[in-house]
């Protein structure tokens, strides 16, 4: 367990193991300590520049460097990093390079966060981005796992307001769920079938305001489930669908959130090539995200009635798989002509949106790793956004605030009807074998299903997983994409 403590202290006079700075570039290069850090640089006097620049540190976003502290500061070593421009100092800049701060730090035991932190969205910042750089994910790996740090200090001249205690409460909040999603994430989809899923999420919510409900897979048949089922009925391991819910007494309104839930995605018979389905383990990051977002608004109490929908299934081939040409017959009564089985998202998340309608919420957001197209278009860096004005610009809003980036796409006309044209013998196509715009496609096709409802669609296929080195605050593979601007934008709704 690591313990936070928010002071106000002169940073020179902590005595932890490590005590963390910013640096930026000024005019020419000149090195300036970023606000928070003056105290420190002010204790090395006018060597201090000098000695950095002959540790080969510029200030660029990013650089960092250990600096023996020799007596300067009471710790016992300074981790400089680089913010990069003097004047472009920016929250979420702080976020990241406080997750680079946590990646540096050795073995220390205890540690001085003193980068930018005075305003409240500053402190969460650089708890959430700090906590969530410490994460790694060692569960399977034999042997002990590395120490972590046991104390950490945010300095703050904020330390005593109201607001700040409540930053660094969200930002631990935050981290906390968003590492238990990616836990789930990470973990190998043997170890993850969908009734496991459940269970894990049944324990995750156990002693909260959060209620768990399991809708088994021989109730999806009663209920007349055909997409969950279709996708579910290739593996041994049975599909089924989670519902949380959280119902504040004091409700100003109600959210309904939708996360794909597949634990496994091989493709079906229209298989994956090798390289493609090596981390879909990852399938399931909807569903994990949505999961986290409403532990984390439950924990915070926020006055808005939240229900989550989770379909968990595994897209496996046998003899028993759904085949392209098959027909289902969706929760809504239309029925779906699938043409690739690995369009499978789209065919479990209209049984869900179908639920969410049901219950009438305000808005319904959708949440899922959708389509390798998307990741084509925008990287795996950046979210498809899809929706009606207003919802598409509340999340926006949304995302503004936590850092995260989304990217606004259109649903072009001509597939909407395609989508409910093109099949000689059902309602709905499932798939269009033209291969363009095919992330647009998908999210045409989940826009039958939400009705009159405002709504938003992410397409996280590609922030969700990061299949390359840490960056920031973000480890490599599962990252926790969406969790934060989720949070941010009920709590926009439980203030307005
Ligand atoms: N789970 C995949 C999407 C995905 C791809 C997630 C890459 C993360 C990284 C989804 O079920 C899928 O297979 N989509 C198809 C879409 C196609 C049929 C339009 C794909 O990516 O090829
Ligand atoms: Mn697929
Ligand atoms: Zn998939």
């Amino acid at each position: 367990m690591t313990t936070y403590t928010l002071r106000k202290a002169s940073a020179e006079k902590v005595r932890t193991d490590v005590v963390v700075i910013g640096i930026t570039a000024g005019k020419a290069g000149a090195l300036v300590a970023a606000p928070g850090g003056e105290a420190v640089a002010a204790a090395y006097g006018r060597t201090f520049a000098p000695l950095l620049a002959s540790l080969g540190f510029s200030g660029t976003f990013g650089d960092i460097a250990k600096v023996p502290t020799n007596g300067h500061v009471k710790a016992a070593q300074l981790l400089v990093v680089g913010l990069g421009d003097t004047g472009a100092v920016t929250t979420e800049k702080v976020r990241r390079a406080a997750g680079i701060a946590a990646r540096n730090l050795g073995n220390a035991a205890s540690v001085a966060l003193a980068l930018p932190a005075a305003e409240a969205v500053e402190i969460r910042a650089v708890v959430e981005g700090f906590t969530s750089g410490l994460y790694r994910f060692e569960a399977f790996k034999s042997g002990e796992g590395r120490g972590r740090v046991a104390e950490v200090v945010v300095i703050s001249d904020g330390a005593r307001r109201a607001d700040a205690i409540a930053a660094l409460e969200l930002g631990r909040l935050l981290a906390e769920v968003t590492g238990q999603a990616r836990d789930w994430v990470n973990t190998p989809p043997n170890a993850l079938v969908p009734l496991q899923f459940a269970t894990e999420i049944r324990t995750a919510v156990e002693n909260s305001a959060v209620s768990f409900e399991l809708v088994t897979a021989a109730q999806l048949r009663k209920l007349g489930a055909g997409g969950i089922l279709g996708v579910g009925m290739g593996s041994e391991n049975p599909p089924c669908l989670v519902k949380l819910t959280w119902r504040p007494d004091d409700a100003v309104g109600s959210v309904a959130l939708v996360g794909k839930g597949i634990t496994y995605d091989s493709g079906g018979l229209t298989i994956k090539p090798g390289g493609s389905m090596a981390h879909m383990k990852s399938d399931m990051a909807g569903a994990a995200a949505v999961t986290a977002a409403i532990r984390a608004i439950a924990a915070l109490e926020l006055p808005v009635a939240v229900t989550a929908y989770l379909p968990l299934a595994e897209n496996m081939i046998s003899g028993t798989a759904m085949r392209p040409g098959d027909v289902l017959t969706s929760l809504s009564g239309r029925t779906i002509e699938v043409f690739n089985t690995d369009a499978e998202g789209r065919l479990v998340l209209a049984d869900a949106l179908t639920m969410a309608v049901r219950d009438e919420p305000d808005v319904i957001l959708n949440v899922a790793t959708l389509t390798g197209p998307c990741v084509v278009a925008l990287g795996d860096r950046i979210a498809g956004l899809f929706g009606d004005d207003t919802t598409v610009a509340e999340v926006e809003a949304a995302a503004e605030r936590t850092g995260e980036l989304f990217w606004h796409l259109p649903i072009p006309p001509e597939q909407r009807s395609t989508v409910r044209t093109a099949s000689k013998v059902a309602d709905l196509l499932q798939h269009d074998w033209v291969r363009w715009g095919s992330a647009l496609y998908a999210a045409a096709f989940l826009e039958v299903f939400v009705e009159d409802v405002p709504w938003a669609h992410f397409d996280i296929a590609g922030p969700a997983w990061n299949g390359g080195g840490p960056w920031g605050h973000v480890p490599s593979g599962a990252t926790g994409f969406s969790i934060s601007t989720l949070v941010d934008l009920v709590s926009a709704r439980a203030h307005s």
